[in-house]
């Protein structure tokens, strides 16, 4: 059985998704932190279990006959690696085999971006846990370019942090990457070790971003 925490999310939900268009919906169990949330999973079949990480009761229900698990990774700064930590060890506890981790590229303990210090904590606490594991260094978020990018659309201009290449990565694309990933052991690239880059093709800078856009918005 396949467990996946996060599972109302962005990325968790897109995940099951797939997954479901591969396994049958008793081989998946999700792990939500408001069941009414995944109320047509359970309709389907999927076994649904209310649970957080601040709750190690919780996820042991949660987790309970998995092999393997995908742990989305929680977004704030203060708790996520006690968060990521607990999960873990509840994983181990019940005799969950392998677990997939959604990290970051650039994932460093030296960086200076908070969330890839954090990624990089979990996989050394990955690393020492004794089971099998992967971390899916999932390239920047597409969906965070409009943010950053202060609603290029309407004000016809770029306002940008110091710019470079980077491998924005949709949503859609990183799940089902990662339901092959989690349904076919035979596609876990054998080169890399637990690291599994997952990014677009291309990394593209700020002036890239700007020429795609006048293009869909036909403007200069
Ligand atoms: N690569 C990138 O550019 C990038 C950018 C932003 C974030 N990220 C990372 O990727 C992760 C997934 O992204 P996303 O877009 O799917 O974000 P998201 O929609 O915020 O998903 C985060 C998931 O974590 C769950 N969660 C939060 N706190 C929890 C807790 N204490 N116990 C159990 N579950 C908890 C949330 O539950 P609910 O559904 O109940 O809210 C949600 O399903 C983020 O959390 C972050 O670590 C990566």
């Amino acid at each position: 059985m396949i467990v996946i925490t996060g599972a109302t999310g962005k990325l968790g939900k897109l995940v099951v998704q797939n997954v479901l268009t591969r396994v049958s919906p008793s081989q998946l169990a999700v792990s939500v932190r408001d069941s009414t949330k995944a109320s047509h999973l359970a309709d389907q079949g999927v076994r649904v279990a209310q649970a957080t990480f601040d709750d190690p009761s919780s996820l042991r229900e949660a987790f309970k006959g998995g092999e393997k698990l995908l742990l989305v990774s929680v977004d704030n700064f203060e708790n996520a690696v006690k968060q990521h930590k607990t999960a873990i060890d509840v994983a181990k506890e019940v005799g969950i085999q392998t677990i997939f981790y959604t990290s970051h590229i650039g994932a460093d303990l030296n960086s200076p971006f908070l969330a890839c210090q954090h990624h990089a904590e979990t996989e050394k606490y990955l690393s020492e846990s004794g089971l099998q594991w992967y971390s899916l260094r999932n390239g920047f978020y597409n969906e965070g370019l409009p943010m950053m990018l202060n609603n290029p659309a309407e004000s016809g201009a770029i306002y940008a942090p110091e710019d470079g290449p980077t491998s924005w990565t949709a949503h859609k694309d990183l799940a089902e990457a990662t339901a092959i990933l989690l349904t076919d052991e035979s596609k876990i690239p054998k080169d890399r070790g637990n690291l599994v880059p997952l990014t677009a093709f291309d990394a593209v800078d700020f002036q890239g971003i700007a020429e795609a856009l006048s293009q869909v918005l036909e403007k200069q």
